[in-house]
């Protein structure tokens, strides 16, 4: 029985590695959604589907990933900051998305279009 010990350690250990993979995201258009619909309390909607300000769902057609994401966290003229918004919204932090995964999951909304 003695020698068992090392390999309940072992047991333990790929538990632990299988919990964390587990908990890690993946990028979903349905969290996309949400971060579209619920980020600022009312959504980037509020500003966005009003004229003239930019349309999102043709601006993810026109921005790189990297162009999009330097906007939601260094904002721009009257768009304010929205990274911390968006990385504390309940949705993306049950899906455990990294604030990449969260990019990924918005661009994913939008280019599928409004339902
Ligand atoms: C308070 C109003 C407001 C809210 C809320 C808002 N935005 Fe904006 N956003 C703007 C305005 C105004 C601009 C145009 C900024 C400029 O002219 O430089 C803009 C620009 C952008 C751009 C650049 C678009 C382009 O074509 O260059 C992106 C991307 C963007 N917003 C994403 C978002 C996302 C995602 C949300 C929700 C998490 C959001 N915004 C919420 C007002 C808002």
């Amino acid at each position: 029985m003695k020698n068992l010990m090392p390999m309940k350690g072992l047991l333990l250990i790929a538990g632990l590695i299988m919990a964390g993979v587990s908990m890690a995201g993946e990028p979903s258009a349905d969290v996309g959604e949400k971060i579209y619909t619920r980020a600022f309390g009312r959504g980037c909607g509020t500003c966005h589907d009003v004229q003239p300000n930019p349309n999102l769902f043709e601006s993810v057609n026109k921005l790189s990933k990297e162009e999009l994401t330097k906007v939601l966290v260094e904002g721009r003229n009257a768009m304010p900051k929205a990274m911390d918004q968006i990385m504390n919204l309940g949705p993306v932090k049950s899906a455990g998305l990294t604030q990449d995964q969260a990019v990924d999951s918005l661009i994913a909304y939008l280019k599928a279009g409004k339902k």
